[in-house]
């Protein structure tokens, strides 16, 4: 069989936000006579993960270098923690006096003793599990963020929750969003000087994006920035939509216009600056978008917002008039660096679009921009201008075109990592090509994807066009020369986050089920276990009596991931996907969970429906206007959702009472009475018979 690349996906959504500490310890040693509580805080900042990306600046390094390449190989399983679900497990966890808080999918919130393992409580907010069907890429949470004594968690269903860190009690839990839109929250918080900031996802069905601001306290609102202009008609909510309004044309608000800022965040504490990523317009396709042309700000940029305020300082518009879901959300990292001789503040993102930035943090001005992975849609930036330079082929406006990077990016969300030691930056990157194919008869539906590609189209190309060869790789990547320094290739694309510490060493998980660390400085593979559960998350580390441990959440899920990535090497196409927390430390001998082989079999026989090939054309539509992002391009998809076309002969019978009836909802599968027919439904059952008969035939 030919290996599907896959479409792509995209962003999911949602935001983040962050949380903050250096601030406030840096505050807190300043405020208090000098001595015990400065070390306890220094102390504490060493030994734990206490933020999002560890630090404010989102470096993910550790300092610990028990566990180093000289000795890793006795790296052994300490405990593991089984989260009791499927689906994509994306968090980081965060690691605060000797407790640890982990989300897992409909963000559940555990907190786990740190050294045992053992659950301290468990935090279900309770999502209706029919929001699933507004959830681009999967129902997962990015983790939550830790700050005196409260965990705050942004739900899919748009909430943020403050808990008790002691006991899991509800503090506050306030509504974010417009409830009657399709919104979800996947991203982490971050804590900036007492206000919680969290954005939002949505942009593929059509939203408006915004971060906001609540106190970390009393969970007031305290600002928003709205990422994109609304109704015109309407007051501008700030003034910096009033310069965005003059780079869009036509009717954008009605679908919301996107620029969702789902997932970065990064805070200098100095300059008094947050940065936040945004994401791609609604719809994607931008002659739909913005009729007329336009840059479309604030799609696909770098913010930088004060965070007292929401004021806007600077920005940077990595793609301009967005066409290709290229988002700017990607993991946002900071560092002091001698940049042509000089020290120099600089931010550093890798964006979908497969250039690597490299912009002064102070004034957001581009120093650098060159591609870290297969890009076809420009030639190159122009540093003059800041603004790349498209190719012809980029163009799918007349022409159906196949495109790298894909929608999904030349790196998505798996969080990057910078070794100060190495001077290097540690990229996943996604090496795989996407299909674009404009819908000219483009209508927006509701509670569904609102692309503005034709999906059909694509499927033919899929078919029919020279697909070009994807893998997954962890990259380290020299920020200053631009360049990468070493490679290590993986067979899958969507692998996991990226983990560096003083040990020398990097960690990553990988789609196939193996969890690796690599020297650092010359990317050699120094140890690796296979756990038979993909990893899309980033590993953490931190010690505890005097032992350094080291853990990942496996759990394989997200975008791209459900829509069918990854089919022929992905673990979760042997094994069942369960979701579970490992933890490694020196000399430990404990035995990895083994999950169940997977069992696919083709009902036999398949259900005779009577339906006629244009029947089945129309189910097609229907297939990939509904299931589409949850069951796969083609109905073909790994063991994060089920494949269809491997249902039993009792699901057949249960089509319909499965697809309108919602008897299935508590595990994520939505009632689709509201849009379509039990003629309909049959229609698209009929697809998957068909779907099923082809594979039957492959075999
Ligand atoms: C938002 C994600 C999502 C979308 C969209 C979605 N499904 Fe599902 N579907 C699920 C999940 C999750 C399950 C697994 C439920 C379970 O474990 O009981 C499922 C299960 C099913 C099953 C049972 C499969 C089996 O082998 O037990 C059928 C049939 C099904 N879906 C059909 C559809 C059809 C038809 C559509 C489009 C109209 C659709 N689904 C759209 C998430 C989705």
């Amino acid at each position: 069989m030919r290996r599907i690349p896959l479409l792509g996906s995209f962003l999911l959504g949602s935001f983040l936000l962050g949380s903050l500490l250096l601030g406030s310890l840096l505050l807190g040693a300043l405020a208090c006579t000098p001595g015990s509580q400065t070390s306890d805080a220094e102390e504490a900042e060493r030994t734990s993960w206490l933020a999002h990306g560890r630090t404010a600046d989102e470096q993910r390094h550790s300092p610990l270098a028990q566990i180093n390449a000289g000795n890793v190989s006795q790296l052994g399983l300490a405990w593991s923690f089984e989260t009791g679900q499927g689906r994509g497990h994306e968090a980081t966890p965060i690691v605060v006096d000797g407790a640890m808080y982990i989300t897992a999918p409909w963000s559940v919130v555990h907190a786990l003793d740190a050294k045992t393992g053992e659950l301290l409580w468990t935090h279900d907010p309770k999502v209706p599990r029919a929001w699933g069907r507004r959830a681009c890429c999967d129902v997962v949470n990015r983790g939550v963020a830790v700050v005196d004594g409260r965990v705050y968690v942004g739900t899919i269903d748009g909430r943020l929750v403050a808990l008790e860190a002691a006991t899991g009690k509800v503090i506050w839990d306030v509504n974010t969003i417009d409830r009657s839109k399709p919104y979800t929250i996947t991203g982490a918080p971050r804590v900036v000087k007492g206000k919680v900031l969290i954005g939002n996802g949505g942009a593929e069905y059509g939203v408006r994006g915004y971060i906001s601001a609540y106190d970390a306290v009393t969970g007031a609102l305290a600002w928003r920035f709205y990422t994109v202009p609304g109704d015109p008609s309407k007051p501008f909510e700030h003034p910096e939509l009033e310069q965005a309004a003059k780079t869009w044309n036509g009717s954008w608000w009605e679908l919301g216009g996107g620029g969702t800022a789902w997932d970065s965040m990064a805070y200098d504490p100095e300059l008094d600056l947050v940065y936040v990523g945004t994401g791609n317009g609604s719809p994607w396709a931008r002659t739909l978008r913005s009729p007329g042309g336009g840059d479309n700000l604030f799609l696909s940029s770098i913010l930088a917002l004060r965070p007292d305020t929401g004021e806007l300082v600077w920005y940077y518009q990595t793609t301009p008039a967005d066409n290709w879901d290229y988002t700017a959300v990607q993991h946002i990292l900071l560092a002091d660096l001698e940049w042509e001789g000089k020290p120099r503040k600089l931010l550093m993102q890798a964006p979908k679009n497969g250039f690597f930035y490299v912009l002064d943090r102070e004034t957001g001005e581009l120093l650098s921009a060159e591609k870290f992975s297969r890009v076809t849609w420009a030639t190159h930036v122009d540093l003059a201008t800041g603004r790349p330079v498209e190719t012809p082929e980029a163009n799918y406006d007349e022409v159906d075109r196949v495109i790298l990077p894909s929608p999904n990016g030349g790196h998505l969300w798996h969080p990057m990592s910078f070794h100060p030691g190495t001077g290097l930056v540690y990229i996943p990157v996604l090496e795989y090509a996407g299909f674009y194919s404009l819908d000219p008869d483009f209508q927006p539906i509701a509670e569904a994807w609102n692309l503005g590609m034709d999906i059909e189209g694509i499927s033919e190309q899929i078919a029919n066009s020279e697909i070009p060869a994807a893998w997954g790789e962890l990259k380290a990547w020299d920020p200053i020369r631009q360049e990468a320094v070493w490679t290590v290739k993986h067979p899958g694309t969507f692998n996991g986050g990226v983990l560096t510490t003083a040990g020398n060493l990097v960690f990553q998980g990988t789609s196939d089920g193996r969890f690796a660390a690599y020297a650092a400085d010359s990317g050699e593979r120094l140890w690796e276990v296979l756990v038979r559960v993909g990893i899309v998350a980033p590993p953490v580390t931190y010690e505890i009596d005097g032992v350094q441990y080291v853990s990942v959440l496996a759990g394989w899920g997200g975008g791209g991931v459900i829509e069918g990535g990854d089919l022929e090497v992905a673990a979760a196409g042997k094994w069942e996907n369960r979701g579970r927390l490992l933890t490694f430390a020196l000399g430990e001998k404990g035995t990895i969970p083994v999950p169940k082989p997977l069992e696919r079999k083709l009902a036999d026989p398949l259900p005779e429906l009577g339906v006629d090939a244009a029947g089945i054309k129309r189910g097609e539509g229907l297939f990939n206007a509904y299931c589409l992002p949850c069951h796969g391009i083609l109905a073909m998809t790994t063991d994060v959702v089920p494949d269809l076309r491997f249902a039993s002969a009792e699901t057949h019978q249960q089509f319909l009472p499965i697809v309108l009836g919602g008897v299935r909802v508590h595990n994520g599968m939505a009632s689709f009475s509201d849009v379509l027919s039990a003629d309909e439904v049959t229609l698209v059952q009929a697809y998957i018979v068909e779907r099923a008969r082809a594979t039957a035939s492959e075999d």
